[in-house]
């Protein structure tokens, strides 16, 4: 039997505050965490949930070099972007703190203090990557090379994408640094380690023999190859300068590994939480949960008693982190309760590729918000229909607008509505009573009473799809049941069967609003407004009295509205684009020539010319046959533009001219001179004007 516990702490994976979040990330960690605590707290559960913005590590300052602006303006940026768009899609934390917040200093480097006293770090000097044109040591996420399993010649210095093998950088074949690309060089350094290997047998205690059955298979599967091939002692310090200083003497531009100090993000969170509490004596209360008189020192209960239950949110690729090296830590430190479990996620893919920023495919939760202001919740259901729980999945945007026309639209928002507008038309917008019942009526109410503990069990079970399929089924019952019983119809003969129908079918409504909630909170908040009804508690859910009869319902609106198929297509458009954009952004420039000196820049004699004629070549692609006024003549000029301009779109523009190239045959005709082109990365050409028009035979200098 599982244990009771008294509380819950609920973490969601801090995001790096580098660059904006997309849906992936949604999908991953952060509404199926919502989902779960709002389900607590409605299920009248003392629950803390916490996360923010992981503002260190080498991938801030180098995204202050992309940007051309300071580490800083980086995360002030994004944690308020983030932020902002977790608060518009309902994410309901109770502090969403950030990593560089001097509290998090402060517990970070007592955690390491600790362990560093107690001899639980071992300090080693070894040779590590250098890119001496840069100045920095390389994070092994900034080497690349050959994976020596492989041959995958674009691996990481952690990690080989293609065949799936931990590497470390020393392992790459022509490793070179993506900050420069420099082929590094080795230098000595000093660090200090985890010995992540002393604690194999506790691990394999703790994860492979606890938590053989109550993890994910997914999660435990990696747990277990990463015990099974053998741990390794893992560094704790960076060389670099940005970040929580190592508290040691003799740690000159050192800092903690941002993988340590990141999850004790979560222990920050909830001091600054509870500081918050007693600080400003906040009431924070609500009927199921009493931060009343919250006391600074209140976080202990939760990280050192054993009767709160801890659970990380993550997605798969920081499974390691919060499995392995994080419980390390925490045991390490001691005291500290452990996850009872860390439901990952796999990833969400987009349209048939990997989701990506970068490689601009990826809808971005800004991105999605400016373009749908008004539809969170069509945003968490598609994401919640198709979560990633057990294998990758699939997000595409007709599946969006299945998802929001055939089920929000057709089921949920159409059996809410024909409840409500049946009621307002027959009985005076109040609820009515119900009389006796038909078998029909017997059956859905028997049902109803089913649905509460079925959502919870999937709930509770982390699955999240299951949970939200069950709501839908909970609306699909009320919308058939309309269909079946035809109160419209039914109006002409037996008023009485009416209200009985319109009652249950309310009564439903009132159910959906509560178990709806903790998925859809938008909605839950519309529906409750519509039924004026405000109890959220999820105790009561299955009850078929929750709305008294003759009770006033308020005015009825449409829940969702249908998404033509314009704003589908132009979404795939936009996607498309933007990846395109990024390919060509990403398209490296080509190098500077070699050095000339003012006097090989003098000799070159270029003017500005007008084109008075041009033809195609025959037997040509490329060119066109130019006829130009240099201003001091007019010569022909072979130009290899055809491809991009049509003849008659060039006859009468100003161009650039170099009028002292060597004359010289092409296609058996003197060209005699140089048009001068811009070219795109992509290869486009386009022509080089003056900003007004100018007399042939201006010159250029
Ligand atoms: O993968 C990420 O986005 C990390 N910033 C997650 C950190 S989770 C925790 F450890 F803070
Ligand atoms: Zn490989």
């Amino acid at each position: 039997m599982s244990k009771d516990f008294k509380r819950y702490l609920v973490t969601a994976a801090l995001p790096y505050a580098n660059g904006p979040k997309h849906i992936g990330h949604l999908a991953g960690a952060y509404i199926p965490s919502d989902v779960y605590v709002r389900y607590l707290r409605s299920a009248g559960k003392e629950v803390v949930f916490v996360c923010g913005s992981d503002e260190h590590g080498t991938a801030i300052p180098n995204q202050a070099l992309k940007e051309n602006t300071t580490a800083q303006a980086i995360i002030d940026k994004y944690d308020a972007q983030i932020k902002d768009c977790f608060q518009q899609l309902g994410m309901s934390f109770d502090i969403y703190h950030r990593t560089s917040e001097h509290i998090h200093h402060e517990t970070s480097q007592e955690i390491f203090l600790n362990l560093y006293n107690k001899g639980l770090l071992t300090e080693e000097v070894s040779e590590q990557y250098y890119d001496d044109k840069a100045n920095v040591f390389l994070a092994d996420r900034y080497i690349v090379g050959t994976c020596p399993k492989c041959a995958n010649p674009n691996a990481y210095g952690d990690q080989c994408e293609r065949c799936g093998s931990t590497l470390s950088p020393r392992e790459l074949i022509n490793p070179t640094s993506t900050l420069t690309g420099n082929a590094p060089v080795l230098k000595t350094t000093k660090h200090w380690y985890l010995p992540l290997q002393n604690y194999e047998g506790w691990l394999t205690d703790w994860i492979l023999k606890s938590h053989k059955d109550d993890w994910k298979v997914n999660v435990y599967g990696q747990c277990k190859s990463w015990i099974d091939a053998g741990l390794q002692p893992r560094a704790m310090t960076r060389d670099l300068d940005w970040g929580i200083k190592v508290p040691l003497p003799n740690a000159e531009g050192k800092v903690l590994y941002v993988w340590f100090d990141a999850p004790i993000g979560y222990i920050s969170a909830t001091r600054a939480f509870f500081n918050e509490l007693e600080e400003k004596k906040l009431k924070y209360a609500t009927p199921q949960r009493n931060f009343v008189n919250a006391k600074a020192t209140d976080w202990k209960h939760y990280w050192q008693d054993s009767e709160t239950k801890l659970i990380h949110f993550v997605g798969k690729d920081n499974i390691v982190f919060h499995c392995i090296i994080f419980p390390i830590i925490l045991k390490a430190a001691g005291e500290y309760i452990l996850p009872e479990n860390v439901p990952a996620n796999e990833f969400m893919n987009l349209e048939g590729d990997k989701m990506s920023t970068s490689r601009g495919w990826s809808i971005e939760m800004h991105e999605y918000l400016a373009d749908f202001p008004q539809k969170p919740d069509v945003l968490r259901y598609a994401l919640l229909t198709n979560l990633p729980e057990t294998k990758d999945s699939e997000f595409t945007w007709k599946d969006f607008q299945a998802k929001n026309n055939n089920e929000l639209v057709a089921i949920f928002g159409n059996f809410v509505n024909r409840a409500l507008v049946l009621t307002q038309k027959y009985f005076d917008n109040k609820v009515p009573a119900q009389s006796s019942l038909t078998q029909i009526d017997q059956r859905v109410l028997s049902e109803l009473k089913d649905f509460p503990a079925k959502i919870a069990a999937s709930i509770d079970a982390y699955r999240f799809r299951e949970a939200t399929a069950s709501v839908m089924d909970l609306a699909r019952l009320g919308n058939k049941y309309l269909a079946e019983t035809e109160p419209w119809k039914l109006a002409k003969t037996n008023m009485a069967g009416v209200a009985t129908i319109l009652n249950i079918s309310l009564q439903i409504a009132a159910n959906l609003s509560i178990v709806v909630e903790p998925f859809l909170p938008f909605t839950a908040v519309k529906l409750r407004e519509m039924l004026q009804f405000n109890q959220l508690n999820w105790n009561e859910a299955g009850s078929a009295n929750l709305l008294v009869v003759g009770h006033s319902l308020g005015a009825s609106a449409l829940l969702f509205e249908k998404m033509e198929d314009n704003v589908i297509e132009k979404q795939i458009k936009k996607l498309h684009d933007s990846k395109k954009e990024m390919e060509l952004a990403n398209q490296p420039v080509i190098p500077a020539k070699v050095e000339i000196s003012f006097d090989d820049f003098s000799k070159m004699d270029i003017r500005v010319g007008t084109v008075l004629a041009a033809e195609r070549v025959e037997k040509s692609k490329k060119l066109l046959k130019l006829q130009v006024d240099t201003g001091i003549d007019k010569r022909t000029v072979m130009s290899g533009i055809a491809e991009h301009f049509a003849p008659e779109q060039i006859i009468g523009n100003q161009v650039t001219i170099l009028v002292n190239l060597a004359p010289r045959k092409i296609m058996g005709v003197e060209s005699q001179g140089m048009i001068l082109m811009a070219e795109d990365k992509d290869g486009k050409l386009r022509l080089l004007h003056p900003n007004e028009a100018v007399s042939a035979g201006s010159t250029i200098s």
